[in-house]
């Protein structure tokens, strides 16, 4: 799909279960395993799945595909583990964040993927697949229950004949491939511009009769429900809009495992499977409400389970951010405090949050270390932003008693809409708050000027995360490029000046500037900067050639190569060095001299968080 991502954290509910012969009984840690394993077999190599929270990537807030840390090598960067990968990978999507609480809206979810980098193509791609699919060794679903779609072509890429081909080769009819558009079968760019090329769709049928003379695989009726992309990278969209052709092809696939295993079990929402069991229990327990007895109750419980599951993974990346008002902290904040308004709502006395988290914690921490690693610091925002949470409420309750007076003088006792929706956004008190706090005053609330004025704020919060693609997923321009090379040299100039206890803790490009955020207990004073701005040109004048190598995470260290803290590694890894100056492990992409990359201002030095600075600084 063009500029849209095809939700696979959501899909429509199922009508009737799944029966045999294909009701498995399968959890998600088997099915993680299975599709590792099978990808191995077919001499992929195992790599880490990274951080919730993009690096050097100003276009998104979020992780929000398996594809998405490998962008660099989907537009022709070597990876030091190989050609052949698989990996599954923690993501988040929040475009539909409102929806969550119905039976099948995620924000987090985890997708598993297989990649080819200029290695095999689209029948590799699908006949791997169809093996995965349809071996009794492996999910063993029923060949008559798989239906496909491809690429339909229009006027600039061709009708994807060559896929369907290779699918009808394997057994599938012509009857279960359906040729669909670009607006079904085309993936990427997840942003602006970016790696993108058409894809092929696998669905399993849920057995319910076709919708109409025209339902085929594809059709959202929900008689065909999607469980697998196979996407053929060949273009890169540019800037301008333009589709060039990617110098090598690459397949990107993604398989969300929630959705997966709600369909293999025949379960009717994503909230009924294995996954969530054990938080629903622990909802449940906390509230004393037996999930399934009322649709609000039930809205409320699924909202729990999806934020506190989110928030947890966000608190518990190497990357953590914290609660704020703007960006990623601002999402978590969202999260955070629409989990404890519905807990509060389900009537749970006390903290509602991190008994939850602890669930959670314990049930994911075998794929994913980081929790357990960061299980107090977790909690203990959890804690900190409910607590913050309830004095604002608190904050907003007594608002509405100033308000109060002026409100009694209503001949008609209505509560402005516009006001009920400033005690929402302002304080944070729900619309059912404010509307009790009226009702004992024996007023009621304009609910349909309430709903208006939130219906023009959400317009205009979507407007604004929709900015946030501006400018392409992992930009890989030619400044980006500069601005990435000169990270590595203003590190290393950092350190000669402020000395070996500076790390980098983060770094953020665009094409117009760079921030590199840095450890460090005290401003930097203006000598400090010069001399930091000056050894960075020195580098830059002296044209130093930029080479790469792979080797051992081991041998990189060994070898005196800088590494990010935090970040997870392959066990081979690329080591980029500058001359003599300079030697880091690093994905690249970087410039192959120096001279080419201008003069280096540091604009800005300013505090970052505690114990951080943060360096603003351009290419002219
Ligand atoms: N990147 C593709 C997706 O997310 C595989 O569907």
């Amino acid at each position: 799909m063009l500029f849209v991502l095809p939700l696979r954290c959501g899909f429509p509910v199922l009508t009737r279960p799944l029966i045999s012969p294909y009701y498995f009984l399968m959890n998600a840690d088997e099915l993680r395993s299975k599709y590792i394993e099978f990808f191995k077999s077919k001499d992929h190599a195992q790599i880490q799945g990274k951080s919730l929270l993009p690096d050097n990537d100003p276009t998104v807030l979020f992780t929000t595909a398996g594809m998405h840390p490998l962008v660099p090598y989907l537009l022709g960067e070597d990876h030091p583990a190989g050609k052949r990968l698989v990996d599954y990978q923690k993501c988040i999507r929040t475009g539909d964040i409102d929806a969550v609480g119905d039976p099948s809206h995620l924000t987090f979810f985890e997708m598993l993927g297989n990649w080819s980098l200029g290695d095999y193509f689209k029948e590799g791609a699908i006949e791997m697949s169809f093996e995965f699919l349809t071996s009794p060794q492996w999910l063993g679903i029923p060949l008559e229950k798989i239906g496909v779609t491809v690429f339909e072509g229009d006027e600039t890429v061709p009708r994807d004949e060559e896929s369907a081909a290779v699918w009808k080769r394997l057994g599938i009819p012509d009857e279960r491939i359906g040729y669909r558009p670009r607006s079904d079968n085309w993936w990427g760019p997840a942003g602006a511009t970016g790696p993108c090329g058409p894809d092929s769709e696998m669905f399993i049928d849920m057995g319910q009769d076709p919708c109409g003379p025209d339902c085929e695989p594809g059709c959202s009726c929900g008689k065909w429900l999607e469980i697998w992309n196979d996407v053929f990278m060949q273009y890169n969209k540019t800037a301008e809009g333009n589709y060039e052709p990617l110098a090598r092809t690459c397949v990107d696939t993604g398989m969300g495992i929630e959705r997966t295993i709600t369909i293999l079990n025949g379960k009717k929402s994503v909230y009924d499977t294995e996954i969530f069991a054990p938080i629903v229990q622990a909802v449940e327990k906390a509230a004393a409400y037996a999930y399934g007895t009322e649709p609000e109750g039930d809205r409320s419980v699924r909202i729990i389970c999806d934020h506190v599951r989110a928030s947890a993974f966000i608190l518990g990346d190497p990357k953590a951010v914290s609660p704020s008002n703007a960006g990623a902290g601002y999402v978590l904040r969202r999260l955070i405090r629409r989990a404890v308004r519905h807990g509060r709502k389900l009537g749970i006395p006390g903290t509602v949050l991190s008994p939850i988290a602890q669930v959670i914690i314990e049930q994911l921490s075998g794929p994913y270390p980081e929790l357990a690693e960061n299980k107090r610091s977790i909690i203990e925002e959890l804690d900190k932003e409910e607590g913050k949470f309830l004095e604002t409420l608190q904050k907003g309750e007594h608002e509405f008693e100033k308000l109060l007076p002026n409100l009694l003088k209503d001949p008609r006792k209505i509560m402005p809409g516009r006001l009920a929706f400033k005690l929402y956004d302002t304080y944070g008190v729900p619309i059912e708050r404010t509307e009790e706090l009226a009702e004992e005053q024996g007023m009621r609330v304009n609910r349909a000027e309430f709903e208006e004025a939130f219906k023009k704020h959400q317009e205009l919060s979507r407007a604004g995360s929709g900015q946030l693609f501006k400018g392409g997923l992992g930009d890989q321009g030619e400044m980006a490029v500069k601005y990435h090379t000169a990270t590595h040299l203003l590190h290393k100039a950092l350190r000669m000046v402020l000395g070996d206890h500076v790390a980098q803790k983060g770094s953020n490009i665009t094409a117009e500037r760079m921030r590199f955020d840095f450890s460090h207990g005290a401003p930097m004073t203006g000598d400090e900067l010069v001399r930091v701005q000056n050894i960075v040109n020195d580098q830059i004048r002296r044209n130093l050639p930029v080479t790469m190598e792979v080797m051992s995470l081991e041998d990189a260290k060994a070898s005196g190569a800088a590494a990010l803290f935090g970040e997870k590694y392959e066990s081979q890894v690329k080591v980029y060095t500058i001359g003599d100056f300079s030697k880091e492990v690093c994905g690249g992409p970087h410039v192959e001299h120096t001279e080419t990359m201008g003069f280096f201002r540091i604009q800005k030095e300013q505090s970052s968080s505690a114990g951080v600075r943060r360096i603003r600084a351009v290419l002219e």
